[in-house]
């Protein structure tokens, strides 16, 4: 699929079995997606611009490559966009944050938003966005048609399931951001639910069910 990776990783699909297990605890859940996050993140990095510096090691002076340009920002569409964050920011501490609140209505599916709030100079940075369920995709062309309005115009896309009917909605609305996913499930149900899935990300995260 065109713009779309699948992170098939072993230990990924092992992690992302346990989290489907409605057996699993909140503790274990919120740990694993912490995980898992880190192995996405290396993979959504992948290609970032690299520039080189001078630096001295005990032995020789050399130009070593270094990240160029602005600090990334991490777009995290809350609530459950903040356990992906987490991990997110183990492997690239100085990034920016960005906080999009944004609930499905339960009966229309639409995504609500309640909160937003960005670095100002959104189009001078690589914006990650990041939330494990891209399921009707409303909340995800809702939060990146929001960060285009707030000029970002470098975008991608992170999530942990997928489901087709999703990354078909969301690669149609926005064909330049790309998407990385550890999985990609068969379908959604009448209520919108990723199925097989894993349930509701943040009840599960957050043991509000
Ligand atoms: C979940 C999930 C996504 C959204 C995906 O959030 O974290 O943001 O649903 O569904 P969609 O692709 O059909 O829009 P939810 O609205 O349940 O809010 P929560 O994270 O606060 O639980
Ligand atoms: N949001 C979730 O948390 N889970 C789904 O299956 C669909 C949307």
């Amino acid at each position: 699929m065109q713009g779309v990776t699948v992170v098939d990783h072993p230990l990924v699909q092992h992690k992302l079995t346990i989290m489907r297990d409605k057996g699993t605890s909140t503790a274990s859940f919120r740990r694993l997606l912490r995980e898992i996050s880190l192995l996405l993140c290396y993979e959504v990095t992948r290609g970032l611009a690299l520039t080189t510096r001078v630096i001295e090691t005990p032995l020789a002076t050399i130009e070593a490559p270094t990240l160029e340009g602005k600090k990334l920002v991490f777009a995290s569409v809350l609530r459950a966009g903040n356990g992906l964050l987490d991990g997110m920011l183990d492997l690239v501490p100085a990034a920016r944050v960005a906080h999009i609140g944004l609930y499905r209505d339960h009966e229309t599916l639409q995504a609500v938003e309640y909160f937003f709030k960005a670095p100002s100079d959104l189009e001078d940075r690589l914006v990650i966005v990041v939330d494990p369920m891209l399921a009707t995709a409303n909340s995800a062309v809702a939060a990146v048609d929001k960060l285009k309005e707030r000029g970002a115009t470098n975008l991608r896309y992170v999530c942990l399931l997928a489901a087709p009917e999703g990354i078909a909605r969301f690669t149609a609305a926005h064909p330049d951001v790309p998407v990385v996913t550890a999985a990609i499930d068969e379908k959604l149900n009448e209520k919108g639910y990723i199925v097989p899935g894993l349930g509701d990300a943040g009840d599960r995260m957050y043991g509000t069910k």
